[in-house]
């Protein structure tokens, strides 16, 4: 558990899954999955999951998982922050505390997916790779395409993006 200012970031347990849905669902320009889907993540992905509380008031979140193929590399699925709090560093902290956290294997790289339109997800992703001093790389053919969606889904492209080697 770390303090950033007035904030707690913990892993997040059960029962907060029902105020991740609300946080993602408030965030705006997330998909939007089950409260099941939060209730799970927060419980069997608690330690590769982050919280960011105020005053027991859940108000950013972050969510990834070891790769299946490659478990020395961290998929981050989804961050959010509350739109009150943006650009005072907390995703950036939410992703230190993930990657300071013990983990069963040393960790490789960092990947996630990300629109090309989304400009602040990119940047947290470019600041971060140039905090480490480490490359980041886009690779179209390991994201995802619009044609991969469902028909009555329009989504944007979700290009791969790929942090590492870390030291
Ligand atoms: C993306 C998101 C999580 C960033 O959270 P945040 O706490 O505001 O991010 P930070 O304050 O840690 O900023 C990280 C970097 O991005 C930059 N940044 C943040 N918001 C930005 C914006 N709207 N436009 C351009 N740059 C931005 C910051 O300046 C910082 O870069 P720097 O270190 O070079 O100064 C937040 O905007 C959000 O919840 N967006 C909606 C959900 C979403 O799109 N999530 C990402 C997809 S998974």
């Amino acid at each position: 558990m770390s303090q950033v200012a007035s904030l707690t970031l913990r892993q997040p347990t059960k029962d907060d899954g029902a105020q991740v849905y609300d946080l993602i669902r408030r965030a705006g320009t997330l998909d939007l999955n089950s409260a099941y889907c939060y209730i799970l993540l927060c419980d069997m992905f608690s330690g590769t999951c982050v919280i960011a509380e105020e005053e027991e008031r859940v108000v950013g979140f972050l969510s990834a998982f070891y790769r299946p193929d490659d478990p020395e590399t961290l998929f981050v699925w989804q961050a959010a922050v509350d739109p009150a709090m943006r650009g005072r560093g907390l995703a950036t902290s939410m992703l230190k505390e993930l990657l300071g956290r013990e983990h069963p294997q040393s960790l490789r790289y960092v990947e996630a997916t990300v629109s090309p339109s989304n400009t602040a997800s990119r940047r947290l992703f470019q600041s971060f790779a140039d905090a480490c001093g480490v490359p980041i790389s886009e690779r179209t053919a390991d994201g995802y395409s619009p044609s991969m969606f469902p028909a009555g889904h329009a989504h944007e492209a979700e290009p791969s993006l790929r942090i590492g080697p870390l030291v």
